[in-house]
């Protein structure tokens, strides 16, 4: 089968890579490291040739709010154009469990506007949403850092949502992946979400005590995650989504 792994050189991207090469698929690596540009178009007739399966795990370099919208929205318009022509019989995209509950947030909206030009794109399709990338949890404590005492340079506190996160590993998102990509479309969303819902305040307090870091870590009713107001189950998967195995520590 022929796949082509749009962001081949992210982490999701990389990782999806190996594996679909290991397993004997015909693999197309791109992203702009290799002269593809999902925003100018550059690229994408020839990286989708004759592909049956086309996966975008590509992802914004801004979070900016404007900056993020326009990458989604004008990178998922320009892809399904070009997998359309290309005569590609299934996108699959990576998405976030819970994003279409979280509209405060500048990047969810973005990814929720990804979905949507998927989804009513008449192409058939597959929508990946993963929990939090337990890699990714160094950046999300450190977004939470907040200063405390502005005369005192080094006062800080770790301030957390009350609410719960459920980390999964980045390689058992990409091995998930890779079975999606060689399967038939299921043109619905599916969820995958890792073996336990903890507090953010552990995983703040893990994710510190790695670094041997002493902050403080309060849990906050205002603290945002990247914007987003945060309910208990936000971020977390419900009933029927597919569960990983690798724990957070
Ligand atoms: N972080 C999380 O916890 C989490 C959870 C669930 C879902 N997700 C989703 O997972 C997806 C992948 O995330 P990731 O962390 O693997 O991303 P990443 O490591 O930041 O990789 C992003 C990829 O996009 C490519 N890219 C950026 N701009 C491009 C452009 N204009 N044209 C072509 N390629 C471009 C980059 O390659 P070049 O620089 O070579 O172009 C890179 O290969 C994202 O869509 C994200 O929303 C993330």
């Amino acid at each position: 089968m022929k796949v082509t792994v749009m962001g081949a050189s992210g982490l999701i991207g990389g990782l999806l890579v190996e594996l679909l090469t290991r397993e004997g698929e015909d693999v197309v690596s791109a992203s702009r490291r290799s002269g593809v540009d999902v925003l100018s178009g550059l690229g994408l007739p020839k990286a989708l040739a004759g592909a049956d399966t086309l996966v975008d795990v590509t992802n914004s370099p801004s979070f900016d709010d404007e900056e993020v919208t326009d990458f989604f929205v004008r990178s998922t318009t320009n892809l399904v154009a070009a997998a359309r022509a290309a005569g590609v019989g299934h996108y699959v995209a990576l998405s976030i469990v819970g994003v279409d509950e979280l509209p405060d947030s500048g990047y969810m909206r973005a990814k929720v506007a990804q979905e949507q030009i998927i989804s009513s794109s008449g192409l058939p399709y597959t929508i990946v949403r993963a929990t939090q990338f337990r890699e990714f949890a160094d950046a999300i404590v450190e977004s939470l850092v907040v200063e405390t005492d502005a005369d005192e340079e080094d006062e800080h506190d770790v301030r957390v949502p009350d609410a719960l996160i459920q980390p999964i590993a980045a390689d058992e998102v990409a091995a998930f992946l890779a079975e999606v990509a060689i399967s038939p479309p299921r043109n619905r969303v599916i969820n995958i979400g890792g073996p336990e819902k903890i507090s953010f305040a552990r995983l703040a307090r893990e994710v510190l005590a790695l670094h041997h870091d002493d902050q403080r870590v309060v849990v906050d009713r205002q603290a945002t995650y990247f914007g987003a107001t945060l309910a208990k189950d936000s971020l977390v998967t419900g009933d029927g989504a597919m569960i990983a195995s690798i724990p957070f520590c």
